[in-house]
């Protein structure tokens, strides 16, 4: 995107969430491949991951056991990572960044799911961040049932998806409160139906910005 007198408008950043199972991933492709289909540079990334050093951070996090708040040291570490060598400059260039998941999972994650200390959390989002945050947040929403039955149809469990149903039901309440703290951002996705169905939504709520 380029602005008056050449100078290049900031990019839109995008981020997908949903509990494990929920659809997120495939669905991100999908709108990664219909936004390039209408000629967006669009770079395709992930939490925890997205750099080098992220995606090795990724690694401890999701197969290591560890105390819940060195947990959560990691994931901002990563993204702390991730924001400066990655998305920041991505965003600067006026290129779209579309990234699968972001801090919201923190607080459902690591806030709901393991207990730490909302207060750190929001501390550390200060910090790490210094005010950026997604424009918009598309929310997959499945109640955990069917999203665990969706699991284990496909893939052996990471240590999260390890997580009981009431886990998941945390995770869930945590977004549904996030959402209500950012409405201006957040938009909510039935994740039940078809994967067709759920697509379709998804397009109506990306056309909904105006941006594209
Ligand atoms: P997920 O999107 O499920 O990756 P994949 O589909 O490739 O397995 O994300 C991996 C896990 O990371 C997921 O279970 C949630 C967890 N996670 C956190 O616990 N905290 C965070 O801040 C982030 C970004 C992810």
């Amino acid at each position: 995107m380029t602005g008056v007198q050449g100078s290049t408008v900031q990019g839109r950043f995008i981020s997908f969430e949903g509990i494990d199972g929920a659809g997120k991933s495939s669905h991100l492709e999908h709108a990664v491949a219909w936004l390039r289909a209408r000629g967006h540079d669009v770079v395709q990334t992930r939490e925890p991951g997205g750099t080098v050093l992220a995606e090795r951070l990724r690694e401890l996090v999701l197969h290591e056991p560890m105390d819940v708040l060195t947990e959560v040291l990691l994931v901002f570490a990563a993204r702390r990572d991730h924001l400066l060598r990655q998305i920041e400059p991505a965003l600067a260039a006026g290129r779209t960044v579309v990234c699968d998941r972001f801090t919201d999972a923190s607080f459902a994650y690591q806030g709901a799911g393991r207990g730490a200390d909302a207060a750190v959390l929001a501390q550390l989002e200060l910090w790490v961040q210094q005010g950026r945050q997604p424009d918009l947040t598309l929310w997959f929403d499945l109640p955990p049932d069917e999203a665990a039955a969706r699991r284990t149809a496909v893939r052996a469990p990471d240590r999260f998806e390890r997580q009981d149903e009431s886990f998941f039901e945390r995770v869930r309440e945590a977004y549904a409160e996030r959402a209500r703290l950012a409405p201006a951002r957040f938009r909510r996705l039935e994740a039940r139906g078809s994967r067709e169905q759920v697509r379709q939504r998804m397009q109506e709520h990306l056309l909904a910005t105006g941006w594209w």
